[in-house]
């Protein structure tokens, strides 16, 4: 395909939509490329099963970002959406980083554009910010120190008591942890636009009608959701949790795809997606990370794009709070 209409296919649809035969076996051409380019694939926990099978690391984001700054593959594929991707550039920026999909972003970093969240910082000249890692590398440069949902309460406890701090972009995991901490954060006003969607009534409702099961949820929910959680934790922290726990039947309240590891690692436990206010097949989806699939992932491998590309200087300055947070997560 011509390099000029690649271009333009990749800003206007995000992906080279280009014709694959449907004889074509795409997990072997895949695994063939794999090997050939000598590139390693990432997936997280949200995609579809076929691409947490096909990865060579699957995992939530603090896992996947200690991955890609260990990984001696000369391609990182990453199969999540356009923050992880970036985060992964930024760590290391040596690697040619790519992703199936341009398109696949997140409702929590489009909430919080660089240009308002530096109006607000400017509001408290005294505040340190700590950035969920859900936000644009942008943002990243504005930060002191990011975290993911599996190490925010490590993160926000390495700060004196009296530190004045920051949280941006998710209001629900930053009052969650001013809960657990007893710190009054300033919070910007974002959300996941998945876990912010969770019936309370229809979660109820669904616990009447199963009393044996636990009902376990993510910290992006919504208070009143986390309110009636029996644990509640980041993907992995579930996926740890559900192994351990006694329980045989759990009603999960967070995206769908986790629920291909919890069967994986518990054939044997029942596992129900808690429903959303506007659901009709009972589960909750990231549109961002369905935006993935194995034919986008194999034109992708093979074309080497769409690569993630960032400044030197936006590099260098998000590098610092991300690499912070390694540290601090050792
Ligand atoms: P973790 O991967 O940190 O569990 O976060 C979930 C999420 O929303 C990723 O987009
Ligand atoms: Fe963003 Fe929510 Fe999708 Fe995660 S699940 S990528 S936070 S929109």
């Amino acid at each position: 395909m011509e390099q000029e209409l690649i271009r333009q296919m990749l800003e206007k649809k995000g992906f080279i939509d280009e014709p694959v035969s449907p004889d074509l076996k795409l997990i072997e051409e895949i695994n063939r490329l794999k090997k050939e380019k000598n590139a390693v694939i990432l997936s997280h926990y949200y995609v579809d099963g076929e691409l947490q099978d096909i990865a060579d690391f699957v995992g939530d984001s603090l896992g996947l970002s200690q991955e890609a700054a260990k990984t001696e593959a000369d391609i990182i594929v990453f199969v999540g959406v356009h923050f992880m991707a970036e985060t992964a550039k930024i760590i290391n920026p040596s690697k040619k980083v790519i992703l199936p999909d341009l398109k696949a972003g997140c409702s929590l970093a489009d909430s919080a554009p660089a240009e308002k969240f530096a109006e607000f910082k400017a509001k408290y000249p005294d505040h340190q910010v700590i950035s969920y890692i859900n936000c644009t590398a942008d943002l990243k440069t504005m930060t002191d120190v990011v975290c993911t949902s599996a190490n925010a309460i490590k993160i926000v406890e390495s700060f004196p008591k009296d530190a004045k701090l920051i949280f941006a972009p998710d209001k629900n995991l930053g009052n969650y942890i001013n809960s657990q901490t007893g710190r009054e954060m300033v919070l910007w006003d974002g959300a996941c636009m998945v876990h912010e969607k969770y019936s309370v009534e229809k979660i109820i409702e669904l616990m009447d009608q199963h009393p044996d099961a636990e009902f376990i949820a993510h910290p992006e929910c919504e208070k009143p959701v986390l309110l009636l959680a029996k644990y509640i934790g980041s993907t992995t922290a579930l996926l740890r949790y559900i192994e351990k726990s006694e329980a045989k039947k759990f009603i999960v309240a967070t995206e769908s795809g986790i629920l291909h590891q919890m069967k994986k690692a518990c054939p044997d436990k029942v596992f129900i997606p808690a429903p959303s206010v506007d659901s009709t097949c009972g589960c909750n989806d990231c549109s961002y990370m369905k935006l993935n699939n194995l034919q986008k992932l194999y034109i992708c491998l093979k074309h080497e794009l769409p690569e993630i590309t960032l400044s030197d200087e936006v590099i260098e300055k998000a590098k610092v709070p991300i690499l912070r947070m390694l540290e601090i997560s050792k």
